[in-house]
């Protein structure tokens, strides 16, 4: 054998390995753009905006002169009715949107971008609001709504239980104001009930369900002596750029793998690769599996779907749970937006899978900002004696805020009380039935739109290929309901919602619906399908 072969057998014996488990990588990608972090944010920055005019605005989809016009008639008609209903809050808003920039990315990203600016100019939205109770919140001019925002999902048990945690939490804690560094007694009680609720051994605060996040993949890094985290395809997990490696994030993907939700090729790559500190599990994507929040801004067609089947995601949890054993790789539940709301120990208790460690947040804090990681003991220790130089920093001015300990101890109490307790029994149920009457109500009706949900949160999704749904969310408005600026993709109701409130809003539904069928919104040409819409759109985009 010559040398020169016996150096390419050697370098092949090298290279070929390395070459398998980039592609098994690969293979465990979801196909769709959502799977690719690197390739969506160079798409996204090629991508040119445009505007629809007067013209094409109500007739993108080449509607009929009728159509055209009975659309135009009802969208000015609808301007009205909602300025005249909410000057107040409408005026304010006008007044805010200049000096936060909060308010003027979500303005902008409220429906699909083509028609955002004509939006914002007649279809005002008030984002001030003067009090809660009860499901309401009560806008500046008075005008009530049923809260379906769910404060991006704080709100699991009503408005007035939280206002009661803040008001009996900062009674407890009022003589500490805001020192900090020392503890609040309440503080070990809090972490005692943590520890019971997550079964696990050691808990830390910081103020929000990002740092949390940020601090568990941290310390398993450090544990593990292992780059790189794994996140499934379309999960949110806080906006640091690590659990955020696409568009929205400006810098380029880094130790993040982001693999195809209950996919076995991904199992895969967890067994096989040996460089993954943790997995990270948002349940919410149960719903949507591998596609992204499903917010209006991206509702450009009638493609959205969701549903959710419990015992298959169960079993698919059973897996992830038994590679990550296998392989000594940490399983982090991100439990920020469900935790607490599918049941009183979270996604661990309603899935019957348990984690390493369990990130909490939003609805923990009795209604104040709030980040908690609970783990093992050897993961959660920040130094090692025997290389003391060698630590795992992680501070926060603000984290265990006498006010935020005293708040979360109230809710911590509260949750033990039968009253809430209740609310856990048949909560499936209750939801799985209400969502059955909605479809149900629905299809009688004729109309295109449909839920799907898991316990409480739901998202809406359209049968019929057309451009306008996006238009359902001011209608649904001017009927007094109030949703996050995702619009439809999401709802999130409070468990006090009881029958008689769902029927209202189910009601309000109706009518919404039937003034969009009025109004020529849910009308399509008859050969028109997702497909075609998209075409249309990349047309619309570079060659008009
Ligand atoms: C699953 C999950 N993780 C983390 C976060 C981030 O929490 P925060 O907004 O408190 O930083 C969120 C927020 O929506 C979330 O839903």
């Amino acid at each position: 054998m010559t040398a020169q072969l016996l150096i390419t057998l050697g370098v092949l014996a090298f290279a070929l390995p390395i070459a398998k488990k980039r592609l098994d990588l690969s293979r465990a990608k979801h196909p769709s753009l959502t799977g690719h972090s690197r390739m969506a944010k160079r798409v996204a920055s090629w991508l040119p905006g445009y505007e629809f005019n007067q013209e094409k605005f109500f007739a993108c989809d080449d509607a009929p002169k009728l159509i055209a016009q009975q659309r135009e008639n009802s969208f000015y008609s609808l301007a009205q009715t909602l300025q005249s209903k909410h000057p107040l809050s409408i005026a304010m808003t006008g007044q805010a949107r200049e000096i936060i920039s909060d308010l003027q990315f979500t303005g902008a990203y409220r429906v699909p971008f083509q028609f955002s600016p004509i939006v914002r100019e007649n279809l005002k939205v008030g984002a001030f609001i003067q009090s809660a109770d009860g499901i309401y919140v009560t806008d500046l001019d008075g005008q009530r709504f049923f809260d379906l925002t769910g404060s991006y999902g704080v709100n699991v048990f009503g408005a007035d239980f939280y206002k009661a945690c803040m008001h009996e939490g900062s009674e407890k804690v009022k003589n500490l104001g805001a020192t900090l560094g020392a503890y609040h007694p309440c503080v070990l009680d809090n972490v005692s009930k943590l520890k019971s609720i997550s079964g696990l051994d050691e808990v830390s605060f910081h103020m929000s369900g990002t740092e949390a996040v940020m601090q568990a993949v941290r310390l398993a890094r450090y544990h593990t002596q292992r780059k790189n985290l794994v996140r499934f395809c379309g999960a949110y997990h806080g906006w640091w750029e690590d659990v955020q490696p696409g568009p929205g994030n400006p810098m380029p993907p880094r130790e993040t793998y982001t693999l195809r939700d209950m996919h076995a090729n991904s199992l895969h790559v967890l067994r096989t690769r040996n460089d993954i500190a943790c997995v990270l599990i948002n349940p919410l994507q149960a719903l949507h599996l591998n596609q992204g929040a499903p917010a209006d801004s991206s509702l450009v067609d009638s493609s959205r779907k969701a549903s959710f089947e419990r015992q298959t995601y169960t079993a698919w949890l059973k897996d992830v749970r038994r590679v990550c054993t296998e392989k000594g790789i940490v399983l982090i539940f991100d439990e920020v937006f469900m935790g607490f709301r599918l049941a009183k120990g979270g996604a661990q208790e309603y899935f019957g899978v348990k984690a390493d460690m369990v990130t909490y947040g939003k609805t923990l804090g009795g209604g104040l900002p709030v980040g908690v990681v609970c783990g093992r003991s050897d993961l959660m220790k920040r130094f090692r004696p025997s290389r003391p130089a060698d630590v795992c920093f992680a501070r926060g001015t603000f984290n265990a805020h006498p006010h935020v300990m005293g708040s979360m101890s109230v809710f911590l109490e509260k949750l033990e009380t039968q009253e809430c307790l209740s609310v856990y029994e048949g909560l499936d149920e209750r939801w799985n039935e209400r969502r059955i009457k909605f479809n149900e109500s629905m299809a009688q009706n004729g109309f295109p739109l449909r839920a799907a949900n898991m316990s409480s949160v739901w998202s809406l999704y359209y049968t019929e290929p057309c451009r306008y749904n996006w238009m359902l969310q001011y209608f649904l408005r001017s009927h007094g309901l109030a949703l996050s600026w995702v619009g439809t993709g999401r709802l999130i109701f409070s468990l006090n919602y009881s029958d008689a409130d769902f029927q209202a809003v189910l009601s309000r539904f109706v009518s919404a619906c039937h003034e969009m069928e009025e109004g020529g919104w849910f009308w399509h040409p008859p050969q028109m399908t997702n497909k075609l819409i998209k075409r249309q759109i990349f047309k619309e985009m570079f060659f008009q």
